[in-house]
């Protein structure tokens, strides 16, 4: 049994959680986690993960506009979130990016909508939570442009590509696909990276960690990621949540 567990992206606004939201929230202390930040998609989602913010106090929330829902944007979004970013629980701008594998919205709409929202961070001189698939040179090529504090998601890049996030003083998140059978690169991205830039996250109810495989995720399923990671770094399980908690407050400017 682990304790001192920070999920740093979820999505508790899914509707696979929508028949048993508040009993899968209200359990989570018992299984060892301490934080949970959950990532808005849009402004619909925003209000949801306030919501829960408002609820539970170990729950906190990231206002941003997801690349998939960027073409849905409206003109006033910035300002819109900007409402979101002054509540007390919301403690990053997220998820933003982009998302050349389904591009459900077009790509110059993605990269304007990111931009924006790069900006406001700056503005506001609040971390990212970056989501990038498939489109690593045009993330980078804007994080360069921006330098934005904060975390690079579900990282799905090179060790190269890694090595250029942590330059530029940013984390990078991992959670159940570097358990997949098939996962290589962030296996290798899991081995190289510095212990004082990784955080954990599940992405849930996505991408769940072997032996769930496929099955609904929630912050719970994370200690099966960190298992394989300390395995890898050859460090205990503990001390691995240990660091990356302290990783993932000081990133969001959690006080203990
Ligand atoms: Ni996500």
């Amino acid at each position: 049994m682990y304790n001192n567990i920070f999920d740093t992206h979820a999505h508790y606004d899914d509707e696979r959680f929508s028949d048993d939201l508040l009993t899968v929230l209200a359990e989570l202390p018992s299984a060892g986690i301490c934080r949970v930040v959950n990532c808005s998609t849009d402004l619909n989602s925003c209000e949801k993960c306030a919501e829960m913010a408002e609820k539970f106090d170990y729950i906190y929330f990231a206002a941003g506009i997801h690349p998939h829902e960027a073409e849905e944007a409206q003109t006033d979004f910035i300002e819109k979130l900007k409402c979101f970013c002054r509540h007390n629980k919301c403690v990053a701008i997220g998820e933003i990016g982009l998302d050349y594998h389904y591009d459900l919205s077009p790509r110059d709409i993605q990269k304007d909508v990111f931009e924006k929202q790069l900006i406001l961070a700056n503005e506001l001189k609040l971390p990212v939570i970056i989501h990038d698939r498939e489109a690593h040179e045009d993330t980078l090529s804007l994080l360069k442009k921006y330098k934005p504090s904060g975390i690079v998601h579900c990282f799905s890049g090179s060790v190269e590509m890694a090595k250029e996030i942590v330059k530029l003083g940013m984390y990078i998140g991992l959670g159940g696909a570097v358990t997949f059978k098939n996962a290589k690169k962030p296996v290798e991205v899991a081995q190289f990276l510095p212990l004082d830039k990784l955080v954990l996250e599940t992405d849930c109810p996505y991408m769940s960690p072997v032996p769930y495989r496929g099955k609904r995720n929630d912050s719970s399923l994370i200690k099966y990621t960190a298992e394989f990671i300390s395995q890898l770094r050859n460090i205990p399980v503990q001390e691995l949540l240990n660091i990356t908690t302290d990783n993932a407050n000081k990133i969001f400017g959690i006080n203990e």
